[in-house]
């Protein structure tokens, strides 16, 4: 029998409609790519990684990065950081403005990073790694995650190492990425580790990477026995993706389609982050929604040079006039966003 996609299950206290997750992606998962995802099936949503050091000084770019609508849950804010006192007070933090889970990430590849102590490194130092779970478990009530690589190097079985601490440490959940850090995205995903992990652990197990389809979700659910897969690079830009994988949809989107619902994360981004930030953190979603063949490159390239947001609406309107229609309709049919709007300066949506 095929696993059913759209079983329940839960982390710690918190129930998830589906298992299919939507991954953290920085730069990426902002709430409009969020909500996206749990309209087109996602169970769980993820934020981008959190720094813990921004958030302990009241950076306001960070703290906008906290910013929850109603229609997100249930949803696991990720932070970052290697000091176990100030990712405790990030992760009350994360749980005032309403998350659902706080997530921990062991996994961050990037130097920038890796050479702060924080992300990566952290399964090459286990007793820090518990620490550090250990103080965030203890300083909220919902429910800890934590986001692991397999290790640093090629070939590391660090993440089987350093799993069953961080669950005796107090993580409610794990998921691997079973690729190296020093691999990035280079390769493929081995989820043969997965399944080892899944063995040693009794919490869920959540299988990132290379997931880009409902086969492969099947066959990695089926093979590790994980709890749920995560989806990240195939959803850029794409939710038709996450539809075929929950199996709410079958076939291409048309042309409209694709328009509308690029015109509707566009409207929902500016309003998240201010047309300023807005129209620099959209250039590249054009080329993901209207690529794998929908829109000519020519097209693309134009869309990237115009300055503003609404010149660019005006161009996809011209090239797809249907669009407005549809857009219009999905526009109706959602819940008005619902924000739970903490008391912070407007600036942090508009600049930066
Ligand atoms: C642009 C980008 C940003 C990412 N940022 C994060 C992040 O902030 N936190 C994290 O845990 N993983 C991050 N990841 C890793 C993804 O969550 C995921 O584990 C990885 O992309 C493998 O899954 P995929 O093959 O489905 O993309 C990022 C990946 C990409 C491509």
């Amino acid at each position: 029998m095929k696993p059913d996609l759209h079983a329940r299950w839960s982390i710690g206290s918190v129930e998830i409609p589906g298992r299919l997750v939507l991954a953290p992606m920085a730069g990426v998962s902002v709430q409009a790519f969020r909500r996206q995802g749990r309209r087109y099936g996602a169970g769980l949503v993820c934020s981008e990684m959190v720094s813990c050091a921004g958030l302990s000084h009241g950076n306001e770019r960070t703290l906008g990065y906290l910013r929850i609508g109603r229609d997100e849950h249930p949803l696991a804010v990720q932070i970052f950081g290697s000091e176990p006192g100030i990712m405790a007070e990030a992760a009350r933090m994360v749980e005032d403005a309403g998350a659902d889970l706080v997530d921990i990430n062991f996994g961050c590849p990037v130097r920038k990073v890796t050479k702060t102590g924080a992300g990566a490194t952290l399964l090459e130092e286990p007793d820090r790694a518990c620490r550090i779970v250990e103080s965030v478990a203890n300083a909220v009530s919902v429910p800890v995650s934590v986001k692991m690589r397999r290790g640093l190097h090629n070939g590391s079985r660090a993440a089987l190492a350093v799993g069953p601490k961080l669950v005796d440490a107090g993580a409610a959940s794990l998921t691997l990425h079973p690729r190296s850090a020093r691999q990035m995205y280079t390769g493929t995903a081995d989820h043969e580790l997965t399944a080892e992990l899944v063995d040693l652990v009794d919490v869920p197990v959540i299988a990132s990477g290379d997931v880009n389809a409902r086969e492969r979700a099947e066959e990695v659910l089926e093979t590790t026995g994980c709890a749920a897969v995560m989806v990240g690079r195939a959803a850029q830009g794409n939710p038709w993706a996450l539809g075929e994988i929950a199996g709410r949809l079958d076939g291409e989107p048309t042309r409209e389609e694709i328009v509308a619902e690029l015109l509707f994360f566009m409207h929902d981004t500016v309003e998240e982050m201010g047309e300023s930030r807005a129209t620099g953190f959209l250039k590249k979603f054009y080329g993901w929604y209207l690529g794998h063949g929908r829109f000519p490159k020519p097209f693309k390239q134009e869309l990237v040079q115009l300055e503003t947001v609404s010149e660019v609406e005006d161009r996809l309107l011209e090239a797809a006039p249907g669009a407005q229609v549809v857009a219009e309709r999905l526009k109706a049919a959602l819940p008005k966003p619902d924000n739970v709007v903490l008391d912070l300066p407007v600036s942090i949506y508009a600049g930066g």
